[in-house]
């Protein structure tokens, strides 16, 4: 599936992310910035913070646990309600042409 990370300045980088991979590691594989996930996608660190694009937040659903509701809290830019942590964003067939904002800082 296709994933689009729009950078925060609004360059546009449009990846292959293999089903199964999560949108962080989709980032970071194919050297787009904006994301840093510092944590290896433990779920510890909330710097993979992403802003799923309006049109895909009804596919792809709000925090997918108790925990990552918690640390989007301490995210390092403005809290929406389309904030994810993107490692917690499984890829799969049906969200091919993904759309994902990436925010200013991580820190
Ligand atoms: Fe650390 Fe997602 S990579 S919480």
């Amino acid at each position: 599936p296709k994933v689009t990370y729009v950078a925060h300045d609004g360059t546009e980088a449009q990846v292959d992310v293999p089903a199964g991979e999560n949108v962080m590691r989709g980032a970071l594989y194919n050297g787009v910035e904006g994301i840093v996930g510092e944590c290896g996608g433990g779920l510890s660190c909330a710097t993979c913070h992403c802003y799923v694009d309006e049109s895909w937040i009804d596919r792809v659903g709000g925090p997918s646990s108790v925990t990552e509701s918690e640390l989007l809290e301490s995210v390092a830019t403005e809290l929406k309600a389309t904030s994810r942590l993107s490692c917690q964003i499984e890829v799969t067939d049906a969200l091919d042409g993904l759309v994902i904002h990436t925010p200013e800082t991580q820190y």
